[in-house]
């Protein structure tokens, strides 16, 4: 008797020892960055999911770095794991439509399906719906902002672009990334670009070797108070 409660305490104690941590466990919390302190820096991926974000996620991950993902909801749908594995891994999701129409260009209602739709897919994904909208192409007007507002959500375009799907070549990304780094700067790369993502651990490396810290855009856009439907940074000519 004494025997078996032994080894019935034994297999509880393995039990314990070998229970894997929760699915929602992270990082031990670390103080946030505060980016009125330090030098802040936000890479974002649009278009995706694309097909190399595990690459990506991983060099995000040696590094410790934090990014934002504009993703599209067709490809939240269809690569839902990388979704899941963004959030799971502690970097920020935004809306960037379903199918990447111009938001100038079509009617309200077919805006709002797109952004819906978008939450819906993530949402299934990872649990978790976006609080920023990049619209395709950064391109906006009032009634792109109106939509956005009905949504709760600010719109988010960048201060430099990486031209990575101009150029998909790995020395001109890291150049022209280098280029136009500045401190709170919120710069536009693809995931969908394999030369991105090979650029990356160089890019990362540069960037951190510079002092600067590499955060989700709503770090950035903390003291900016952004409200729904607000656009930043402000395109010139733009008036609400
Ligand atoms: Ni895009």
């Amino acid at each position: 008797m004494f025997r078996q409660s032994t080894s019935l305490l034994a297999i509880a104690a393995v039990c314990l020892t070998l229970a894997p941590a929760p699915a929602f466990a992270q990082a031990p919390k670390k103080a946030p960055v505060d980016c009125e302190q330090v030098k802040c820096i936000a890479l974002t991926f649009d278009d995706g999911p694309g097909k190399y974000a595990g690459t990506l996620l991983d060099t995000l991950k040696k590094y410790d770095a934090k990014a934002t993902f504009f993703l599209e909801g067709q490809y939240a749908k269809s690569r839902p794991a990388f979704v899941k594995r963004m959030v799971a891994e502690g970097h920020e999701l935004g809306n960037h439509s379903y199918s990447h129409p111009d938001f100038t260009k079509i009617e309200p209602a077919a805006i709002r399906s797109e952004i819906q739709k978008t939450q819906d897919a993530i949402k299934k994904a990872a649990g978790v719906e976006p609080k920023l909208l990049r619209p395709p192409y950064g391109m906006a007007d009032l009634q792109v902002s109106d939509v956005a507002a009905e949504f709760g959500m600010p719109m988010i375009l960048w201060t430099g672009g990486s031209e990575d799907w101009a150029s998909k070549n790995v020395d001109a990304i890291k150049k022209k990334t280098l280029e136009v780094a500045e401190r709170d700067g919120i710069i536009l790369m693809h995931d969908w670009v394999k030369q991105t993502v090979d650029a990356m651990p160089s890019i990362v490396k540069t960037l951190q070797n510079k002092g600067y810290h590499l955060v989700k855009v709503s770090d950035i856009v903390k003291r900016q108070n952004l409200q729904p439907g607000d656009i930043f940074p402000v395109p010139a000519g733009w008036e609400r």
